[in-house]
């Protein structure tokens, strides 16, 4: 008896493993609060359509947010976390320049505190917020896997396991290969550049000191030369205030536009560069580039489920946060 109800618990573990890939079996969910919080999605997307309203320059920052949270520790919102005594939190590393939108968490947070206490996770309301920026610039919608908990836990220096904008290819698939995530996964999620900012800071190298010589003639070879020019006319050296669109004239817009501007050599990170240096990232760019929204739009949900999926905490792991910046 004992050993035929093993058999069958293997056999279900084995076929509900293969069916489901790992997000089920870690406990996330489409709709995780349907019967504890029904209106939780609706909250965090109307709130989000006021907010983008009046400042879409967040949305950048705020799908951005959800990939430092997964990169670092999991998704778990240790992102949020403000630094202690003794501790430097993830939001005071270098990293976090390219943060910005905590204040829009918090206001998230405290409407869903309010129609259902200690309910929603911080860490879910990232993912939710992630869906419904891109959503709210014209991009694709997807199920958002819900049921994610909150850390206790966030290092500034852990922050180094983002990919930094200075990333070259090896390193790039490396980095995402060790969060699980695909080579496909790592162009489709560049994508995300296709809306938002650069700080001149995160590519002046390319401008300016590519090869540590700091002459006018140091340059990036592989960044298109008009391209280059007007890119200096905008950074100046050591520039540490401006910043550039990413995706030139759509910037606010989530379409194919990065893959056009990475096609010609004008993406402005050298790790955008970098995808034209493997036949299959490059590959997806040409085709995007060129290709209607469709294919991609459903690439970059596909993809944000599975980093949305990175490290979570669920079941009795963690907590609820009562406020985003602090643990329980
Ligand atoms: C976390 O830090 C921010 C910025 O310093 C501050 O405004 C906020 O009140 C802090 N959170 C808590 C719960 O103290
Ligand atoms: C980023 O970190 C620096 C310290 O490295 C800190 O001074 C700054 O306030 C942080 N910025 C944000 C937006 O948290
Ligand atoms: C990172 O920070 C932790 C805790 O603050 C410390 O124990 C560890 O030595 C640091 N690691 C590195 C490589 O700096
Ligand atoms: C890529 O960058 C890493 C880290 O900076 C470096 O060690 C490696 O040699 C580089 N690889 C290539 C092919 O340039
Ligand atoms: C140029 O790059 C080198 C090495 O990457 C760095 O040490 C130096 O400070 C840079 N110089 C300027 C003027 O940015």
């Amino acid at each position: 008896m004992a050993s035929r109800a093993l058999l069958v618990l293997l056999a279900s573990l084995a076929f509900s493993f293969l069916l489901s890939g790992s997000v089920e079996a870690q406990g996330l969910s489409v709709g995780f609060y349907s019967k504890t919080c029904p209106s939780a999605e609706a909250i965090v997307f109307d709130e989000m359509s006021k907010i983008i309203k009046l400042a879409p320059s967040l949305a950048g920052p705020l799908l951005r947010m959800h990939f430092h949270d997964c990169f670092v520790r999991g998704c778990d919102a240790s992102v949020l976390l403000n630094s202690t005594k003794g501790n430097v939190a993830e939001k005071d590393a270098r990293p976090n320049l390219s943060l910005r939108g905590y204040g829009v968490i918090d206001r998230v947070k405290s409407k869903l505190e309010k129609a259902c206490p200690g309910v929603v996770s911080c860490a879910d309301i990232l993912a939710l917020v992630a869906r419904d920026v891109v959503v709210l610039s014209k991009g694709p919608f997807w199920p958002v896997w819900t049921g994610r908990r909150d850390g206790f836990v966030s290092i500034a220096n852990e922050t180094k396991q983002l990919p930094p904008p200075t990333s070259n290819i090896t390193t790039l698939i490396s980095m995402f290969a060790a969060k699980g995530l695909s080579v496909k996964d790592l162009v489709v999620l560049s994508g995300g550049h296709t809306i938002g900012i650069s700080h001149c800071s995160s590519f002046n190298d390319r401008l300016y000191n590519f090869t540590g010589k700091a002459n006018l003639a140091d340059i990036d070879p592989t960044l298109e030369k008009h391209y280059l020019a007007k890119l200096r006319t905008i950074c100046k050296p050591n520039d540490a205030v401006t910043f550039v669109e990413m995706d030139p004239g759509s910037f606010r817009t989530f379409d194919t536009g990065y893959y056009k501007q990475v096609s010609k050599r004008r993406g402005v990170f050298h790790s955008d560069e970098a995808l034209l240096e493997h036949p299959l990232t490059k590959a997806y760019i040409l085709k995007h580039a060129a290709a209607p929204e469709s294919e991609f739009f459903k690439d970059f949900g596909d993809s944000m489920i599975s980093m949305g999926n990175i490290g979570v905490l669920t079941g009795s792991a963690g907590e609820i946060r009562k406020k985003c910046s602090v643990i329980n």
